[in-house]
């Protein structure tokens, strides 16, 4: 698959075959485009914890809120990763806390390479992070940026339709703002 393809194809699935487990290879092939990511000075500000235990999903289950629509996805998904953000490795410029843009990017490397290995994920955000970082036992200081739930798509969870995308007229100009492309 080329990037072009991962790229369009990827949507974010909240739905797993349980039946399907993610090999050990496939986990280390995704944390190794996570951590080929570009960053701010090559600051690298990003860790990430790949949890297979159910004890330590159930603990991460409880710290997502029960109206988040990713929740069951970490209880089925074969494997959780969490990427934690270490803001002490990076830099503020002009108020921009750079290693949220590091992670950002990382985490689409990340996303891209389950893609390409016909897996799906989401990336869920909208958790109790400092809960999250507890569990983990992770240093002070450190902060839960994302979280994929990794595994097999269900039957049919690629076929949806995509989520829509505001028109490259309203996001994408020539030469200055509100200049629209000759497309
Ligand atoms: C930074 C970030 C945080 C997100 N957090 C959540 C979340 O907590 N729960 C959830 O269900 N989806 C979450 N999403 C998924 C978005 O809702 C989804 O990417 C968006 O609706 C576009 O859909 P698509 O990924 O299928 O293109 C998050 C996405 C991003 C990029």
């Amino acid at each position: 698959m080329d990037v072009r393809t991962a790229i369009q194809t990827r949507r974010s699935v909240r739905r797993f075959d349980s039946a399907r487990p993610v090999s050990d290879e496939d986990v280390a092939a995704v944390l190794e485009a996570a951590r080929r990511a570009p960053s701010w000075k090559n600051n690298q500000p990003w860790r990430f914890v790949a949890v297979r235990s159910a004890a330590m999903k159930d603990k991460i289950v409880s710290a997502v809120p029960e109206d988040n629509p990713a929740r069951k996805a970490i209880a089925s998904a074969s494997v959780v990763i969490v990427m934690l953000g270490v803001p002490a490795e990076g830099e503020v410029h002009q108020d921009k806390a750079f290693y949220l843009v590091d992670c950002g990017i990382a985490g689409q490397n990340l996303f891209l390479q389950v893609v390409e290995l016909g897996l799906a994920s989401v990336w869920v955000a909208l958790v109790d992070g400092p809960a999250v970082c507890r569990a983990l036992e992770a240093p002070a200081g450190w902060e839960c940026v994302g979280i994929f739930p990794i595994g097999y798509p269900l039957e049919g969870e690629y076929n949806k339709s995509p989520r829509p995308r505001k028109a490259i007229v309203e996001v994408c100009f020539l030469d200055r703002v509100g200049n629209p492309l000759p497309l």
